[in-house]
């Protein structure tokens, strides 16, 4: 009996399949695929004929080359290993003015998109004229010292977001520009949307892909969403090791983490925040044969959990499940959907691929 996380590749790729339809996506698989495994993700991803992918790290980037040849890979952070991605074949973003102008004579021959800022002030040119000047001082130095700008992007901070105008002023911003700049300009990728942006607006005209996360790995991204818009096929399972009696104003967990209130049973269950179930997670419920029951304690690698007669000495006990959604505990303020998952500890949990 060990904690153990599962994911189900029929249905991982199943809800692949349903979500993008026929959409051009380049899929992000920064962080270990959100967690879900780099090498697994991107065999499905290969097996539904998605081919682009991004990440953030470089040795991601390399990873994902050896395991498709033939993928377009897109690094999300600027690097300086100019040698390696050429090597890899690896594009990346174009992240500044100052950037290019600090690495012009380095960075012949170089696959970049160029990347605006817009409002999440993380990375990016600041105005559109800027990425012109860097077209035009590009394009008068010899061909073979030229970087080759392939593509244009950026990234919304909040697509996610429904009480705020910032979607709203963000995406004009985004649109007007690019818009401009096509009229002078080609570029081979043109890609925005996340996957809150992408299921509340479908592709935007002139983009050649959506870049997703989340859905792919099978949450929903807001809440309007209906849960059968996007199907979960992890499961995060545990064991009950021990059921306790506690007498009406006995404290169980470190430092009194729990007082009964009347005379109550726990089940002692073998997972904790030591395999990544987060505090947060840990005010609510878990599910047992079933039927859902409080989270009372947790603990490096228990949590106890207040049952009732019928739960049993090695009853299975489920964190996240498709009954129990990960996206069930976003919509409550426990943490983004990413946070939950990447939380998640391949290092102790029992890994499985079923289906
Ligand atoms: C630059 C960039 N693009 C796309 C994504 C995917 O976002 P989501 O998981 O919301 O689809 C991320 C995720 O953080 C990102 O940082």
């Amino acid at each position: 009996m060990t904690a153990t996380l599962t994911v189900n590749k029929s249905i991982f790729k199943e809800n692949i399949k349903q979500v993008v339809g026929d959409t051009p996506v380049m899929a992000v698989v920064k962080n270990n695929a959100y967690n879900f495994g780099l090498d697994f993700a991107i065999e499905v991803f290969l097996e539904v004929g998605i081919e682009m992918f991004s990440t953030t790290s470089l040795r991601e980037a390399i990873k994902i080359r050896k395991v498709a040849p033939k993928a377009m890979i897109f690094l999300m952070n600027p690097g300086i290993e100019f040698e390696i991605l050429r090597k890899y074949d690896i594009q990346m973003t174009l992240p500044s003015l100052s950037f290019y102008h600090q690495y012009k004579d380095e960075l012949s021959g170089i696959k970049v998109h160029l990347e605006y800022e817009n409002l999440l002030h993380r990375s990016g040119f600041h105005t559109f004229e800027e990425m012109k000047q860097v077209i035009q001082e590009n394009s008068q130095l010899p061909k073979k010292q030229q970087l080759n700008i392939t593509g244009i992007w950026t990234h919304f901070g909040y697509a996610d977001e429904f009480d705020v105008s910032e979607y709203e002023i963000e995406k004009e911003a985004w649109l007007t520009g690019l818009n401009e700049m096509l009229t002078q300009y080609n570029f081979q990728y043109i890609h925005a949307q996340n996957s809150a942006s992408f299921m509340r607006d479908d592709l935007f005209e002139h983009h050649t892909h959506v870049r997703l996360g989340i859905v792919l790995y099978g949450c929903r991204p807001y809440s309007s969403l209906p849960e059968n818009a996007v199907k979960q096929s992890l499961t995060l399972s545990a064991n009950v090791i021990q059921c306790r009696e506690l007498k009406k104003g006995d404290s169980a967990g470190y430092s009194f983490a729990y007082t009964a209130k009347t005379d109550t049973t726990v089940a002692v269950v073998d997972i904790g925040y030591g395999d990544g179930v987060l505090r947060a997670r840990s005010q609510y419920d878990c599910l047992i044969n079933g039927k859902r029951y409080p989270i009372r304690a947790l603990m490096m690698s228990h949590l106890l959990v207040e049952i009732d007669e019928a739960v049993k000495p090695q009853d299975n006990v489920i964190l996240y499940g498709e009954d129990i959604r990960i996206d069930e505990y976003t919509f409550k303020g426990v943490g983004a959907n990413s946070e939950q998952i990447s939380a998640l500890n391949h290092c102790s949990l029992e890994r499985k691929i079923i289906g």
